[in-house]
């Protein structure tokens, strides 16, 4: 028996080409070991049920099931079946699972032979995630398909793993949540954090304070039949749904519904621009208590989650400083200029706060909001949300509170998978914490605000990446190899199509939009040359509102682009002397002239691609420079000065950006530059 233990696949790691390939999983399980043979999946394929068993755990696997069917073309009964004898996976659970909470056990073994498959699960939630680590396992063999003999025991590295998704600026309609769920599902998050209520936007209805959706909603809003049914929806995929009403600054679209609970002077329109706006609701009218108290009470019924978001990020406090109102109660209540608060906003926010946790907790609440509500005074039982950098995390758990991360973790910037990654939660301040304060840190929560996106990019913008988070969260520390990643990674992302999401498909759609010819190939191929620009840079290019069209071409190119990361591995090989990747780099680059070479009549014809020209020249000179610097490569010779000079041009002009998108295989040619001509 040839048995590959996690400790070996760790040991060899610093060699990636040298690991023999675990399977593609995605989180990576706490502990596997590869087993002998593989166990055939054919239409004799039956799940059994044994121990405690629920409706929802049923539902799980009628789903696994016919997402099976999906993939294998085999048409499985979509029903655990009673019989024993024709079992092949054998699912056992101990026992039932409380109503779903923070530190759920999520435990659960699986152990495949080439004769049959057991799941065993402490209870039904941990069931529910090794029939998601089967579904990654199955792979076509030579005779239908397979899953490999192995033994694998899992479980979580943190109890809160996050993704939060902002239905304010943008409304995604309950597809859009509904897939994002099923995403979330396959590579285990288990919290959904719903920014509900912004500027732009008041996104549930309430039927005791109704104005929040007719006034407040632009009508697109959810209904509480809806949002007791995605609640339903993410409740039978493990995941706890966490609403966020931000408060008291963010709150424009629920102050012109309501303009009686805002500090003078009142908003009178809903924001479509994007940034922080100067409303705030009044902290000092009684009647915004008990505003808060009912609406809150009719919230904490429709999501039975523990825990409720009231935001408490980015208010300015202007129009507290401003009121005279509010700077009498500052007067009255003591709230003080001192160094550290010198308008006194700091302490009437924390008084707010005070007084909105003591509301959350008479309707059985417990309190988490943005790192700004961190002050003395609050219960520590609370969770903060640590978004303005790592410090805030081990600050708010040094002082006795919970944490979680989202730092490192914002999608809509753009950044990398492998930038993703490489974020821990226990990391940089964090590292210096005892390990009993360190217990308070959660977990964290990857972040998708939607200034930039619509229904129809927002898939890919969070997928793939979002599943390097989700396996930061679940894996054990010491898994971090980034080249594994992105090749688990690349095959989780297929399979998140293959269940709905449309981040790989959306692209095609878009570009033949843009286009305006079902005849993409040209641009797809230049495509692989370019990406959005990073953070919020895209701001310099115009400003965007809430109903600005999102169908350029930097809305259909990935955040990174796995061709321009191919090149750049095989540059770097190449320089070191690997022919076969400079035969590779070479080919690519012909490939990537080939496209440019095929535009001008696109572009010539269009009026929506036709920006991108510059970028089109650019990338042709670069590619000269690059198969230049590869053939000097190849023959051993240095190139000259007069070269260097050029290319050195060449490369600093490829660096300008346009329609907000750029040359990304930059720094892998500067890098060519120098090999070639230091
Ligand atoms: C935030 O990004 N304002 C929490």
């Amino acid at each position: 028996l040839r048995t590959l233990t996690l400790f070996f696949f760790l040991a060899a790691a610093t060699r990636a080409q040298d690991i023999p390939a675990l399977p593609p999983l995605m989180p990576m399980p706490a502990h596997i070991a590869m087993g002998q043979g593989l166990l055939k999946i054919d239409a004799s394929f039956r799940v059994k049920l044994t121990g405690y068993t629920d409706q929802r755990l049923r539902r799980g696997v009628s789903r696994m099931l016919v997402t099976l069917t999906r993939r294998t073309g085999i048409l499985f009964t979509s029903e655990p079946t009673p019989s024993a004898e024709t079992a092949a996976l054998v699912i056992s659970c101990d026992h039932a699972d409380k109503p779903l909470q923070l530190n759920e056990d999520e435990s659960y073994r699986f152990d495949v032979t080439p004769s049959a498959i057991y799941l065993k699960a402490a209870q039904p939630v941990g069931a529910l995630h090794g029939l998601e680590t089967f579904l990654q396992l199955v792979a076509p063999g030579p005779d239908g398909f397979d899953v490999p003999a192995v033994s694998i025991e899992d479980k979580p590295r943190f109890a809160w793993r996050g993704l939060m998704l902002d239905s304010a600026r943008h409304f995604m309609p309950i597809e859009n949540v509904e897939r994002t769920l099923d995403g979330m599902a396959a590579v285990k998050f288990n919290v959904f954090h719903w920014h509900l209520s912004d500027n732009q936007g008041f996104r549930v209805e309430s039927r005791v304070f109704p104005r929040l959706q007719t006034v407040g909603s632009g009508g697109q809003f959810y209904t509480q039949a809806q949002v007791r049914s995605i609640v339903a929806y993410a409740a039978d995929r493990g995941i706890r749904v966490i609403p966020e009403f931000d408060i008291p600054g963010h709150t424009t679209a629920m102050l012109v519904a309501y303009p009686s609970l805002a500090t003078d002077p009142p908003p009178v329109e809903i924001d479509h621009l994007f940034g922080v706006f100067d409303p705030a609701i009044d902290p000092t009218k009684p009647g915004v208590y008990l505003f808060l108290d009912k609406f809150i009470g009719e919230m904490a019924q429709l999501f039975p989650d523990t825990y409720f978001h009231i935001g408490g990020d980015e208010f300015n406090g202007k129009v507290w400083r401003e009121s005279l109102r509010v700077q009498q109660f500052k007067q009255a209540h003591g709230f003080l200029p001192t160094v550290a608060d010198p308008d006194g906003n700091t302490a009437l926010h924390a008084y707010f706060n005070t007084r909105l946790e003591a509301i959350l907790r008479k309707h059985g609440k417990r309190m988490e909001g943005w790192d700004e509500i961190l002050a003395p005074g609050l219960p520590k039982d609370i969770v903060i949300q640590s978004w303005r950098g790592q410090k805030s995390l081990s600050d708010a758990v040094h002082r006795g509170y919970q944490g979680i991360l989202s730092f490192g973790w914002y999608l809509d910037l753009i950044q990398s998978a492998q930038d993703h990654y490489l974020v821990d939660p226990l990391d940089k301040d964090a590292a210096a914490l005892t390990p009993d304060e360190q217990t308070r840190i959660l977990g964290g929560e990857a972040a998708m605000w939607t200034e930039w996106v619509t229904p129809e990019t927002i898939d890919s913008r969070i997928w793939p990446r979002a599943a390097a988070i989700a396996e930061r969260l679940w894996s054990p520390k010491e898994i971090h190899d980034v080249r594994d990643m992105y090749r688990r990674m690349e095959a989780v992302s297929r399979d998140l199509e293959f269940i709905g999401l449309r981040h790989r498909s959306w692209q095609t759609l878009m570009l033949q939009r843009l286009a305006g010819t079902g005849d993409i190939e040209n641009l797809r191929t230049f495509a692989e040359m370019l990406e959005p620009v990073k953070n919020y840079d895209r701001e310099e290019f115009g400003p965007a509102t809430t109903i600005t069209p999102l169908i350029h071409l930097v809305d259909a190119v990935p955040p990174e682009s796995q061709a321009a990361r191919n090149f750049a591995a095989d540059v770097q090989a190449a320089i070191s002397s690997d022919a076969q990747a400079r035969d590779r780099a070479r080919t690519q680059l012909l490939s990537w002239q080939r496209g440019i070479d095929g535009l001008p009549t696109l572009l010539e014809h269009n009026a929506l691609v036709s920006g991108i020209e510059p970028l089109r020249n650019h990338a042709r000179e670069l590619n000269r420079v690059a198969i230049d610097a590869l053939d000097a490569l190849q023959s051993g010779k240095k190139l000259d000065k007069k070269w260097r000079a050029h290319s050195l041009e060449v490369l600093k002009a490829s660096g300008t950006t346009y329609d907000a998108l750029s040359i990304c295989t930059q720094q892998s040619i500067g890098l060519l530059i120098d090999a070639v001509s230091s």
